[in-house]
This record gives C-alpha cells, structure tokens and sequence, in this order.
C-alpha cells in the first residue's frame, strides 16, 4: 500500500484524492491517510502530491516508518473523502517545514 506521511501535516492539498481509482483516502482535521486495505497500488497519487508526502511503503523514510501504522489506524476512524477541496490555509507557508509530526490532530 501507499502511505501519507508527515508533510501532508497543516498542508492537506487533497489532489491526491481526485486520482485515486478506489477512493482509498480518510481525512483528519489536517491530515490525509490511505487505507491500505484498499490502495490498489496504482502510484497515480504520488506525483499528484505538492508536499511530496506520499510514498510506497516499501519507501517511507526511515526516520517516518510510523505513518504506516498511522495511516492503517486512522483509516478505521476518519471518514472517507472522495473530492478535492481547498489546502489548508498557510499550506504552502507549511510545506516542507520540520517537526510537524507533533502537529496531527486526531
Ligand atoms: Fe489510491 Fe493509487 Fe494512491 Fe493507492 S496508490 S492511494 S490506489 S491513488
Ligand atoms: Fe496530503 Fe499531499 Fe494529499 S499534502 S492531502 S497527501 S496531496
């Protein structure tokens, strides 16, 4: 599966959603997670992303391995979002800036 991972934190730019075949995105008060039950793979998501925040679960950064289990847990509490929407606001003040792993509200 797919992960979102912590440069999505008070971006949430959401194009990611529109390309997804299987509608696999959750959304949170400032964060997106994939449900890995349901990503297909498809990688169409990746390059859609301006934080660059998705990636293959085989790829996630070393020091960001726990968005895995994030993204696997939210995904069972958050519902689903199938349209894009507007970033949150400041996003692209946001993108890219460090320590925002103590940011996520769930
Ligand atoms: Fe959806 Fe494809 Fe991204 Fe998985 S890899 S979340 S199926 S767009
Ligand atoms: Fe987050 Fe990137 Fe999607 S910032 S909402 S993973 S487009």
């Amino acid at each position: 599966a797919y992960v979102v991972t912590e440069n999505c934190i008070q971006c949430k730019y959401t194009d990611c959603v529109d390309v997804c075949p299987v509608d696999c995105f959750v959304e949170g008060p400032n964060f997106l997670a994939i449900n890995p039950d349901e990503c297909i793979d498809c990688t169409l998501c990746v390059a859609e992303c301006p934080a660059e925040a998705i990636f293959s679960e085989d790829d996630v950064p070393e020091d960001q391995q726990e968005f895995i289990e994030l993204n696997a847990r939210l995904s069972q509490i958050w519902p689903a979002i199938t349209a894009r929407k507007s970033p949150l606001p400041d996003a692209d003040a946001n993108n890219g800036t460090p320590g925002k792993r103590e940011l996520l509200v769930e």
